[in-house]
């Protein structure tokens, strides 16, 4: 494993290689790495010869500077759970590497067809605006043959997805399935946070989701979601933000007849920790 905390070393490495016979994978993240994220590593070191996963926490995408200020941090953890991948390169960079200047801040100019006016783009404004820049910018150093996302934030997998299509067409991007603990928790580094009590409370947004899957299969989708979401609202440690669902490729209003796929999402917060999770219908 190799560990760059600059462009320019990044830029020497990657100069060196033979990119006509060797491929890279990236993995981007902000760190506090988890079992999700390995997964995705994983995957990327045995479908490319090198790997190259970014830690960089994003100012520009948090609407909230305490949320930002409270994002938890520890490379050196990291590092010790990445050092296991022999093809791997940790790039750790620097806000000046990321955003030399405000003009790199400038959000790329995307039709996103709606992705990003619903669910996470309607509760956070900004959010997608600073992820699709800093996906933007991180495609243009790292120039990637594959990009590996997670599925647990479906939404942004699908506005990165037309990111690439618009930006960067030669870059595959590539899904990988949504990482639980044996309880159900969708990981996330957010969960670092809570405490015992609060992981057990948080594993319940999971049969939420799971009850109104079941449901819909005997009942309307729409008497489904109301039920849930009652009882939801009776749950005292958890305050739902959403519960809604969704087509699955445009992100629309769900129509049973019309859309091939249907998905349901869910963001909650528990102990002042605001987390989300979805599933397939
Ligand atoms: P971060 O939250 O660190 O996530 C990095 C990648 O790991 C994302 O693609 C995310 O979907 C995936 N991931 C996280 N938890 C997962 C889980 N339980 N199962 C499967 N995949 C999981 O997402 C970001 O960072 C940022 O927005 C980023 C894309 C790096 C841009 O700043």
């Amino acid at each position: 494993m190799k560990v760059f905390h600059s462009n320019s070393e990044l830029d020497f490495w990657s100069a060196n290689l033979s990119k006509d016979t060797l491929s890279i994978g990236f993995v981007p993240t902000m760190g506090a790495l988890h079992l999700g994220h390995l997964k995705l590593i994983e995957r990327a070191c045995l479908e490319n010869d090198y790997v190259v996963c970014s830690i960089y926490v994003n100012p520009t995408q948090f609407n909230n500077s305490e949320d930002l200020a409270k994002y938890p941090r520890d490379l050196e953890k990291d590092l010790k759970l990445l050092s296991k991948f022999p093809n791997l390169v940790v790039y750790h960079p620097s806000d000046k590497d990321i955003y030399p200047t405000d003009d790199f801040k400038e959000p790329p100019k995307i039709d996103l067809k709606g992705l990003e006016k619903v669910m996470e783009g309607a509760n956070r404004p900004g959010h997608f605006e600073g992820v699709t820049t800093v996906v933007k910018r991180l495609f243009e150093i790292v120039r990637p043959q594959k990009a590996y996302f997670g599925l647990k934030d479906y939404q942004q997998y699908l506005i990165v997805k037309r990111l690439a299509d618009s930006y960067f067409p030669e870059i595959e991007i590539i899904a990988n399935e949504i990482i639980r603990s044996e309880k159900g928790l969708a990981l996330s580094s957010r969960n670092e946070q809570l405490s015992n009590s609060g992981l057990i409370q948080a594993a319940r947004l999971n049969n939420y989701l799971r009850q109104v899957v079941s449901m819909s299969r005997n009942y309307s989708i729409h008497s489904a979601l109301e039920k849930i979401i009652g009882e939801i609202e009776l749950d005292s440690n958890i305050s739902l933000e959403y519960l809604t669902i969704a087509d699955a490729e445009t992100l629309s209003d769900y129509n049973q007849l019309k859309s091939k796929a249907g998905m349901v999402f869910i963001a909650a917060w528990v102990e002042n920790i605001r987390l989300i999770d979805n599933m397939r219908l």
